[in-house]
């Protein structure tokens, strides 16, 4: 066996090539990425390789040699080039079908949409009210939900002795001492002494808000739930623009032939006091079977009064020099007429399939 090889000979030169051929493609195909491709072909056709040195030694050769061992050089040269060309394509395909498995994009899944939310049943009715009002020429108030027991009852006319006080109708967070006594408020009507206190009249508000009692959960009872308390203070006003702005108010909100009846009622705040009724939107008075007043023709709605002389003397108005009316609705209460709700629990169940069906 040889231990050089001289490729200025024709046989060596053969001999080489063609281990050089078998090597190089052996390694073509089992190149695993493009660079080693790049490095295959530096070792075998490059300048510094076999191939290059043969080139080179064509030179050395007897003249009547070099055709064929230039040809034999150029198609093993041609031969490896064209299986590295070929590797490339192969890698790149590979290459592109990974990159696309990677992206995973799946065209043929089904687009799910985003569920968007919406303003939930009671809020809207919050804002349809208070719009209405604002139409009216009301401004909107607020008051704090851990009221002092002084607005949320003495300040309306509503003593310690009162019933309403005790600690089995109020949710307190602080009880005994009457100077600070703290409490959930049980209604929004402390936000008008609180009003009252902080602006002169003429007062024309409306409050929604958050208000709290001590009750169980049933069918019509919530231990929060929401209300919208108006007042309007003014120099004359009379028991007819209570009737009137609350008669606009239910046919703006139940709709143009709604009619309303009063009847007298009790709250220590106002004087004369009564309850509002809306005549059946459903019904309008008319069918013993309706499913929305029960055949009473009639739906009650809310609280309402004169403001008591005491509550101006209580936030240091002249009870001489101005009147005013007042109200208070429950909101939950407003929904569940209007849309036939069977209970007020839906509310707080949090089930979009009631939710959703208030897109408002
Ligand atoms: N605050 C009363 C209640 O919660 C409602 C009301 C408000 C009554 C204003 C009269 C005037 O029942």
């Amino acid at each position: 066996m040889k231990t050089t090889t001289n490729l200025t000979d024709p046989m060596d030169l053969a001999e080489s090539l063609e281990a050089l051929r078998t090597a190089a493609l052996a390694r073509i195909e089992g190149a695993p990425e493009m660079s080693a491709l790049a490095e295959i072909e530096a070792d075998t056709v490059g300048r510094e390789s076999p191939i290059g040195e043969a080139r080179r030694g064509l030179g050395r050769m007897p003249a009547e040699d070099r055709r064929d061992a230039g040809r034999l050089i150029n198609s093993v040269a041609g031969e490896i080039e064209g299986a590295i060309a070929a590797r490339r394509e192969e890698l790149a395909a590979l290459e592109r079908a990974a990159a696309i498995a990677a992206e995973g994009i799946d065209v043929t899944v089904d687009y799910v949409a985003p569920r968007v939310g919406r303003l939930h049943l009671i809020q809207q009715v919050i804002d349809e009210v208070c719009d209405i009002f604002i139409g009216l020429g009301y401004h909107i108030a607020e008051g704090p939900e851990a009221e002092l027991a002084w607005y949320n009852f003495d300040a309306l006319n509503t003593p310690p002795d009162h019933p309403g006080r005790l600690e089995s109708d109020t949710m307190y967070l602080d009880y005994g001492d009457p100077a600070d006594e703290m409490l959930l408020r049980a209604h929004t009507s402390p936000v008008q002494a609180r009003y009252m206190e902080q602006h002169d009249p003429p007062v024309y508000i409306v409050a929604p808000g958050k208000t709290y009692r001590n009750d169980t959960v049933d069918a019509t009872h919530l231990p929060v739930f929401y209300q919208i308390e108006g007042l309007a203070v003014d120099e004359s006003i009379t028991f007819s623009d209570l009737k009137g702005t609350l008669a606009e108010f239910a046919r703006q909100f139940f709709g143009p032939t709604t009619r309303i009846r009063l009847r007298p009622h009790f709250f220590p705040f106002t004087e004369p006091s009564a309850e509002l009724d809306v005549s059946c939107f459903n019904c309008d008075g008319g069918e013993s079977t309706c499913r929305v007043c029960r055949g009473v023709g009639w739906l009650e709605m809310l609280g309402c009064g004169m403001v008591d002389p005491r509550v101006f003397e209580a936030v240091g108005y002249d009870p001489s020099a101005v009147t005013g009316f007042a109200f208070g609705m429950g909101v939950e209460r407003l929904a569940m007429v209007r849309h036939g709700i069977d209970s007020i629990r839906h509310f707080i169940d949090n089930d979009v399939r009631f939710l959703e069906q208030f897109p408002g």
